[in-house]
């Protein structure tokens, strides 16, 4: 790939993503500067004075160097990869302007936050935060079993819900799977709305009933957003972070969801108001709330409205967090930067 006399093209890696990942970045045609540090993120100064010069960057989503990465970067800039499937940490507007490519995360990912998705639903359901900590407050025996005593919403269909409906803000691959785990529990319902507004979509829900229908599915429909929530008996939040999706989930929409439903957030803190969900589970307008992102994240304190919920389980982003999923997605950024810098196409390239 490099004519003699050639300047290797340089690449900034903003974290370190482990040993194993990171050898494929140990190449005799590239100049690699890494964050050492696997914990902790790379300060700004340290990014800004290697940015200018830099061919490919790969970056983490917490870090927020929107506009440095392309103010600062010089003409040499050919590709940013992101280790993660949302991409609102970076300005994709600035980018394309300047024909920069943007390698990101997705499918890798999938399984893994889906998993996670239904076991939040399942937690705030069961109360499973309340009852855990009673147990490890050593408390169990001040609860002798009762016949009610920790009864919760039931996830499952049942002799009282013999359907289940399940209600996405946000359609896309992560709700699809979250969807194929929900149809075994008895739910045969699912709406969707890929915006606050959307309008119908015969033809994709014709095709979205056609793929699940063999798994038990009997009805998908796109509606708007007040349809949504107050019909669904689990809403999930999984649509993108930024402007757009801003606090989507308030007091109003909450106010309009069941008593007995729950809301997972496993997409992007941002798109929960968290002071009405904390209101939403304290004044019993839903059953409970499970989610693995915050606002504000991580500086998220023990007397975070949401932490001293007892009907709001609270996860620190470990969506993704198995062994597999995180070296499969430092595997695919580190091959995406590489493929953007030496002209090859990417493993995943988001293509505006
Ligand atoms: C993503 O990929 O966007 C996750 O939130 C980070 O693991």
């Amino acid at each position: 790939h490099l004519q003699a006399g050639m300047a290797r093209p340089k690449v900034v890696v903003t974290r370190n993503l482990g040993a194993e990942a990171m050898r494929l970045l140990d190449r005799p045609d590239l100049d690699v500067v890494a964050w050492q540090s696997e914990t902790q993120p790379c300060d700004k100064k340290w990014l800004l004075d290697n940015i200018p010069g830099a061919t490919g960057i790969l970056l983490l989503f917490s870090e927020k160097v929107r506009r440095e990465i392309t103010e600062d970067a010089t003409d040499l800039l050919k590709v940013v990869s992101t280790m993660s499937v949302g991409y609102e940490h970076v300005d994709i507007g600035s980018l394309a302007q300047r024909g920069i490519r943007l390698g990101y995360t997705p499918d890798v990912l999938t399984e893994a936050v889906a998993d996670i998705t239904v076991m939040l639903a399942l937690m705030a359901g069961r109360n499973v935060k309340e009852t855990t900590s009673i147990v490890q407050n050593g408390q169990w025996s001040a609860y002798p079993w009762a016949p009610y005593l920790f009864a919760g919403s039931q996830l499952s269909a049942n002799w009282v819900h013999p359907t289940r409906t399940a209600g996405f803000i946000g359609f896309g691959r992560i709700a699809q799977s979250t969807l194929a785990r929900l149809l075994p529990f008895g739910f045969t319902r699912a709406l969707y709305t890929s915006n606050p507004s959307s309008k119908p979509n015969p033809a994709r829900d014709a095709e979205l009933l056609a793929k699940y229908a063999p798994q038990g599915l009997a009805e998908i429909r796109r509606v708007g957003l007040a349809e949504l929530t107050s019909e669904s008996d689990v809403v999930f939040v999984l649509a993108p972070g930024g402007p757009s999706t801003y606090h989507v989930v308030n007091e109003e929409i909450l106010k309009s969801m069941k008593r007995t439903a729950v809301l997972v957030n496993t997409s992007r803190g941002s798109l929960v108001d968290s002071e009405a969900l904390a209101k939403a589970c304290r004044e019993g307008w839903i059953w409970g709330a499970g989610v693995d992102v915050v606002d504000g994240e991580p500086n998220v304190a023990a007397d975070h409205p949401l932490v001293q919920e007892p009907r709001c389980i609270v996860l620190p982003h470990i969506g993704s967090a198995t062994n597999e999923t995180r070296l499969g997605m430092a595997t695919m950024a580190i091959n995406n930067v590489i493929a953007g810098v030496l002209g090859g196409s990417m493993p995943a390239e988001l293509n505006r």
